[in-house]
């Protein structure tokens, strides 16, 4: 029996990768793990929960008891904290104000990563997972690795297109996550050595999926 296949894709913010991981999941029939709705579920739990995310020690004692559920459909994904659905508030700006700090917590990622490598274990249609660490760290044995990029302008326009958001606000707020994404200690965003690496500046998402896709084709 041949093993499921299984897609990492990494990349910064507005890099295109949850439009593009859906799309290729959908097309290829495979689940999708949105594991940055994970980080956020955890910190709209901490928030719920009155927890100081300036407190590591305290984020780090209460993440145990969040039970984080997200939905692996790629056509209706989602997430649940116990029985709360927090798909929309997830997106919200107080949620996004405070990932990093809770996403630079070890603990967190640690609990977060056990539970990533459950959810691709247990997807026996294949999977395609995408993050900030999933190549390099959670799942080096990927079938294919991609590692998304565009420049700070395009990447600035897409989130601001889909957010309804001004472009320079949008563009300032991608700048401080990304340096907090790039400069933790825990896990920082980084490319995985054998990652294929997809520039989207100058291509649309139809053309982003089909270069995926041929790149599965190949294996
Ligand atoms: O992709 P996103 O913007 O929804 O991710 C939210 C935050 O979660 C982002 O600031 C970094 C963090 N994150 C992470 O640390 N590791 C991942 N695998 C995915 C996201």
């Amino acid at each position: 029996m041949t093993s499921p296949l299984v897609i990492a894709i990494d990349g910064p913010s507005g890099s295109g990768k949850s439009s593009v991981s859906r799309a290729v999941a959908r097309e290829l029939g495979l689940q999708y793990l949105d594991t940055g709705s994970m980080y956020r579920a955890m910190t709209w739990f901490m928030q719920d929960q009155n927890v100081d995310l300036d407190d590591p020690q305290a984020i780090a004692s209460y993440a145990k008891q969040a039970q984080i559920l997200p939905s692996t459909n790629p056509s209706a994904p989602g997430i649940h904290v116990g029985p709360i659905d927090v798909s929309q508030p997830i997106r919200g700006d107080e949620v996004t104000a405070g990932v990093s700090r809770v996403s630079a917590v070890p603990e967190v990622r640690a609990l977060l990563v056990d539970l990533q490598r459950e959810v691709v274990a247990a997807a026996q249609e294949g999977i395609v997972a995408e993050g900030r660490d999933i190549g390099p760290v959670v799942l080096p044995n990927a079938s294919l690795k991609i590692f998304l990029t565009a420049d700070e302008d395009a990447r600035a326009i897409r989130r601001a297109a889909e957010n309804g958001e001004d472009v320079q606000a949008t563009q300032e707020q991608l700048a401080s996550r990304d340096k907090a994404d790039s400069t933790r200690k825990a896990s920082p965003l980084v490319q995985a050595e054998d990652a294929v690496v997809v520039d989207t500046t100058h291509m649309n998402l139809q053309e982003v999926v089909d270069h995926i896709i041929t790149l599965v084709r190949s294996l």
